[in-house]
């Protein structure tokens, strides 16, 4: 038997207030947690949605530096523009508040207090580094020194960024302080542990064996973090910007962020709710949610329930229905490379298009791998199926009411048979969509939704009353009516995906937003009920416009590549069995010609000792084509075929590049038989 509740607590991931948000937040997070909170609150269940931001850590700490500024006012900074943002986007929080709050402060130092008195944290004393000059212990992050693994001179004390293995600040050759640049040294220091082993056993049963219905990639993660062992976690840092650690003699530590940004979700519901929040929290028939980012998923899983559990009087969450990563056009997303769309400069770019993008980052939410974002996507869902299937279908319905029945509901007469198994085509859509919000699958979900835009498409172009309409007004009636109940349906069904579009609906078709019980029903708009003013939902998106996003992020890539060739003339180290991989030749060239409309490319036939092969090469600006027919080149033979200016490029030419940009072909300085390998 499924466990009944008798209120949902949802809570999303609380954003470090060191940056804007951008895609990637709004995929994994917001937008699913969004979703589920409007389907629940359309259902007229209890429902609250708590949001905010995480202003403690190192990284803000860092940024302030940067920029002379205190902490504060870079988290108050950043926590306008997210909250901004989140707004924007019809994100609906009942709250969204802060870390730096007064409660928050008053509830994370009580717990710890209470965890601290009922004697659940080991106090341990260790070595770490500290800066004598700054007077004060170094945070992993303010620690650089050389890589040992691919001897970058810039790794930090918890990560090398160049070749992305994590570190500890004891693995790095010469480290330095990043505060005052002296040569940190060892020094003792005391700290308290949640001693995560004492609660593995719980963790085993609660999460294994109790939630194998979470999500594979969450169950994945806990199982094999739990199957490596849990060990002791420190819960303080030595820091100046945080919550001080309650406990007498901890002066100059804070409780470290990740202990206290989970007690953010419980400090924000009593900050809303000051007099019911334990309700919220306390009473088993609430069910919790945490809505993370995969990169959360062990704090939320394990040391977060371990927290509560230790607390004692707290219930554990329900289900953590994490997402994987959204990586924009094959890159990572990154704040510090400015590798992303930002939120806030979306909505300049793009203004009104909310929901454009709520919908195409739904349709590719990263749901059980990471996904990609790219803007000819962007461009093809909205022109492909928010625009023709959606909008097209409403718009039909809406103006062919307005030419035929002067914007009244038209009376449906004798239904036909193909009325009759369209009527029942989409009186499944409520069950299908519920199934799938219920368990998470939101991609799937808002899929099911459009197919029923689909089914209304189809019906209309299949039963065209636009060339009824001299002959049988009685049969356009009853089309456009079945049509309209399928209007208002969608309004219903889209509602949580797409809340600014359905809110137009809504006033289009003259009604109140209707709950989501009224799904798949047929009789949503009375015969004879007036509909307002129709106007287009969703409009085209040029080639234009996308073409300038993508200039924008090749503009970015080509900046942070400058940064890093500045920051490390010579590339990380490469294995040799990487090098190895690369299969580079010599060929002769047959014939070369320029690319028609295309200024910088020259296209090549080249004897590669087996065949001729076509290369397409950018180096037409340093040479007449007929110049290079007969001379040997050097060319990458295993490069995966791509597609340049419509011409199947089977390789890639191999030239030097001078400070200016200009290019010069390498050639053998004696001839060699084509294909002869370069090694
Ligand atoms: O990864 C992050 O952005 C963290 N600031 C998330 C914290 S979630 C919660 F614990 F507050
Ligand atoms: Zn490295």
């Amino acid at each position: 038997m499924e466990k009944q509740f008798k209120r949902t607590l949802i809570t999303t991931a609380l954003p470090y207030a060191n940056g804007p948000v951008h895609i990637g937040h709004l995929a994994g997070v917001y937008v699913p947690a969004d979703i589920y909170a409007r389907y629940l609150r359309l259902k007229g269940e209890e429902v609250l949605m708590i949001g905010g931001s995480d202003e403690h850590g190192v990284p803000i700490t860092i940024r302030a530096k940067k920029e002379g500024v205190s902490p504060q006012d870079v988290v108050d900074r950043f926590h306008g523009i997210i909250k901004q943002s989140f707004e924007d986007f019809g994100i609906t929080f009942d709250i969204y508040s802060r870390t730096t709050s007064q409660t928050h402060k008053q509830v994370a130092s009580d717990f710890f207090r209470k965890l601290y008195d009922k004697g659940e944290f080991l106090e341990k004393t260790s070595e770490q580094y500290y800066d004598e000059e700054a007077k004060q212990f170094l945070a992993d992050r303010y620690i650089t020194g050389t890589c040992p693994h691919c001897k970058n001179e810039h790794a930090y004390g918890d990560q090398c960024e160049a070749c992305g293995t994590s570190l500890n600040p004891t693995d790095l050759i010469a480290p330095k302080s990043t505060i005052s640049g002296s040569v940190p040294v060892m020094k003792e220091t005391k700290h308290w542990y949640l001693p995560l082993d004492k609660h593995e056993p719980f963790l085993r049963k609660w999460i294994l064996e109790d939630h194998k219905e979470w999500k594979s990639n969450v169950y994945g993660q806990c199982k094999s973090w739990l199957d490596m062992g849990l060990q002791p976690r420190a819960v303080s840092r030595d820091l100046d910007w945080g919550i001080p650690v309650p406990v007498e003699g901890a002066e100059g530590k804070v409780l470290y962020v990740w202990f206290d940004a989970p007690i953010g979700y419980i400090s924000n519901t009593k900050e809303l709710l000051p007099d019911s929040w334990e309700t919220w929290w306390k009473d088993p028939e609430t069910k919790i949610l945490h809505f993370i980012g995969k990169d959360n998923i062990v704090f939320h899983c394990i040391v977060f329930p371990a927290m509560l559990k230790a607390e004692g009087s707290f219930c554990l969450p329900e289900n953590v229905p994490a997402n994987e990563f959204l990586n924009l056009e094959g890159d990572k997303i990154s704040t510090s490379r400015n590798w992303a769309v930002w939120l806030h400069e979306y909505l300049i770019d793009m203004p009104g298009k909310q929901d454009v993008l709520r919908y195409v980052l739904t349709a590719n939410a990263p749901e059980t791998k990471d996904n990609d974002f790219t803007w000819k996507d962007f461009q093809a869902r909205n022109n492909n199926e928010l625009v023709a299937i959606l909008g097209n279908f409403i718009n039909r319905a809406l103006v062919l009411t307005e030419k035929y029945f002067e914007g009244k509901v038209p009376v449906a007469g004798e239904l036909t048979d193909y009325d009759l198994a369209t009527l029942k085509d989409f009186a499944n859509v409520k069950a299908d969509v519920e199934r799938l919000l219920d368990t998470f699958h939101f991609r799937d979900a808002q899929k099911e939704a459009m197919n029923l835009a689909r089914i209304g498409n189809k019906y209309l172009a299949d039963t065209e009353p636009w060339k009824l309409a001299k002959t049988d007004m009685e049969r356009v009636g009853t089309i456009l009516n079945i049509s309209l109940q399928i209007a208002a349906n969608l309004a219903i069904a889209f509602e949580p995906f797409l809340p600014f579009s359905m809110d137009k609906l809504n006033k289009m078709l003259n009604v109140e937003p209707l709950g989501w019980d009224r799904l798949g029903a047929t009789d949503l708009l009375s015969a004879g009920h007036q509909l307002g003013k129709s106007a287009l939902l969703f409009e085209k998106i040029e080639d234009s416009v996308i073409e300038a996003q993508v200039q924008r992020l090749f503009d970015t890539k080509k900046a942070n590549e400058e940064a890093d060739y500045k920051a490390n003339p010579i590339r990380t180290n490469i294995e040799f069995d990487d090098f190895t991989k690369l299969d580079i030749r010599v060929g002769t060239v047959l014939e070369c010609t320029k690319v028609p409309k295309a200024d910088k490319l020259l296209q090549f036939k080249i004897d590669d000792g087996l065949e001729t092969r076509t290369i397409v090469s950018g180096i037409a600006k340093f040479y007449n084509p007929e110049e290079l027919v007969g001379k040997q080149v050097c060319f990458v033979a295993n490069l995966a075929p791509r597609k340049l200016k419509g011409i199947v490029s089977e390789g890639m030419i191999l030239s030097a590049e001078n400070n200016d940009g200009t290019l010069a072909v390498i050639s053998p300085n004696k001839n060699v038989k084509p294909g002869s390998e370069v090694k």
